[in-house]
């Protein structure tokens, strides 16, 4: 889309909402956004509210108040995850991004304990 103004008519009845998935997806503010990168935020305006490159958690008067927890909690499990399990993909299946990210159909993983080295 343009920067300039755009004018849209939308019809009574319809929902607005946002898509924050766009904004994590775009190109033009993420390089390479669909590659795994965990520092892609590294330099990122991530104040809340009102950041405009990281939409995951809402924003405005809205904000979700669970946020620094859920991120901790994160941080917790996915370091026992990999630390403690081997895990590999079964079955791949394709994911649909838009309006927020989910699987098609069902993501086969195989996941193991890590044999003690
Ligand atoms: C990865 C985990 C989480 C994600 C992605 C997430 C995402 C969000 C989003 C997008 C909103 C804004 C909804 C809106 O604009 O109406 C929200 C609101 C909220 N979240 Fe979370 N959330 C997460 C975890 C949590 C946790 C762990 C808690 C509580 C311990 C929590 C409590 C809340 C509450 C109470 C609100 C409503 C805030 C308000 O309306 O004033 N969330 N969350």
């Amino acid at each position: 889309m343009s920067k300039s103004k755009a004018r849209y008519t939308i019809p009574a009845g319809w929902i607005v909402a946002v898509a924050p998935s766009v904004v994590h997806y775009n190109s033009e503010i993420y390089e390479n956004p669909l590659e795994f990168n965990p520092w892609r935020w590294e330099g990122k305006d991530l104040q809340s509210p009102g950041s405009k490159t990281l939409m995951v958690f809402g924003g405005g008067a809205r904000q979700c108040i669970g946020s620094d927890l859920a991120r901790l909690h994160l941080a917790v499990f996915i370091h026992h995850f990999v630390t403690t399990y081997d895990f590999s993909v079964v079955q791949e299946c394709e994911i649909c991004r838009v309006p927020f990210p989910f699987f098609t159909k069902d993501l086969v993983i195989n996941i193991s304990l890590k044999s003690p080295s």
